[in-house]
């Protein structure tokens, strides 16, 4: 079996963003997770939410990582992992009633953004509930020096990463029928953004 990859950071900021899934996922069945990165979220929130059937997804390099934590997990409600790349993804309409993802909107491109909200329009059913954790600028500022100071590291990285503004991505949601209930406030400068499709999409 592939050996299991390892993020310290997944590990602990994992049982606070349960605790928002439990309030936001609670009448929810399908959740697709976008970027499950080494699968160790998806393990911690299907073990912990068994109600829902998780569908694991990231590009196709990070996969066999995702299996293998899927396997070793024993749940009978994680699914292996869909290679997804949110450029190209074409999911059937409605399937899902929740999706989750975590940390991908400061890593993927601006423009993979925003066909991340378009592709989780198309597949949410409607009042179906998308959470969004990570870091987010407000009203044209860091909330705290260490952001701003982790967006340059992003920049300088690759300048097409970087925080992004949640107007922003309250704009991309608009587009594709997507409404923002709710910011949580989370440890260590994060937000979970919770959007709900309010509004049918035509394909
Ligand atoms: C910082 S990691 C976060 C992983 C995990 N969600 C977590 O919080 O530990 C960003 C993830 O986004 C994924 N990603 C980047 N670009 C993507 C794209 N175009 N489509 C789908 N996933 C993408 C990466 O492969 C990676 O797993």
């Amino acid at each position: 079996m592939t050996s299991k990859p390892f993020s310290e950071y997944a590990e602990r900021n994992g049982p606070a963003i349960l605790e928002v899934l439990r309030d936001e996922f609670s009448s929810a069945t399908r959740v697709l997770e976008i970027g499950s990165g080494t699968g160790q979220h998806a393990v911690q929130f299907a073990g912990a939410l068994k109600h829902l059937q998780w569908q694991t997804s990231d590009l196709d390099e990070n996969c066999e990582g995702i299996s293998a934590w899927v396997q070793s997990s024993g749940l009978s409600n994680l699914m292996p992992p869909l290679a997804l790349d949110v450029r190209t993804a074409r999911l059937p309409g409605a399937t899902y009633d929740a999706v989750f993802s975590a940390n991908t909107s400061h890593i993927m491109s601006l423009d993979s953004v925003e066909r991340m909200f378009a592709l989780i329009g198309r597949t949410l059913k409607l009042d179906g509930v998308f959470c969004l954790y990570g870091p987010f600028r407000q009203a044209d500022a860091f909330n705290s020096p260490s952001n701003g100071r982790f967006h340059e590291s992003l920049r300088a990285r690759d300048s097409a990463m970087g925080i992004r503004d949640i107007e922003v991505l309250d704009e991309f949601g608009t587009k594709n029928g997507l409404t923002r209930r709710r910011l949580y406030a989370m440890p260590a400068n994060n937000h979970v953004a919770v959007w709900v499709k309010l509004s049918p999409i035509s394909d």
